[in-house]
């Protein structure tokens, strides 16, 4: 099964392959934080730090709210990502 690892506090989960990772960390009192849940306030961008090739690709409008929200190559919406596969992940500087 897919490893979730949040760097930032070391962290890690098993969650099935094609887990919606808003509805795991609310599941699971997971060290990450979210607003609107819906791709629109920027609240929960993350940077993946290893394994971005599994989750699925971004779209025009996750890269819209992402770009509000940071500078950071390579930053995604917590809310809208599915995993597919094991991944780091750290929250985004601002
Ligand atoms: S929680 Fe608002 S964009 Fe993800």
């Amino acid at each position: 099964m897919p490893k979730i690892t949040f760097s930032k506090t070391g962290t890690t989960a098993e969650v099935p392959v094609g887990t919606s990772y808003l509805e795991w960390c609310q599941e699971n009192d997971a060290p990450q934080d979210f607003g609107c849940t819906v791709g629109s306030c920027g609240t929960c961008t993350l940077v993946i730090e290893a394994g971005a090739e599994n989750v699925q690709a971004v779209t025009d409008e996750e890269k819209e709210t992402v770009e509000m929200s940071t500078d950071e190559a390579g930053a995604r919406l917590g809310c809208q990502m599915i995993v597919n596969g094991d991944i780091t992940v750290r929250p985004a500087s601002t």
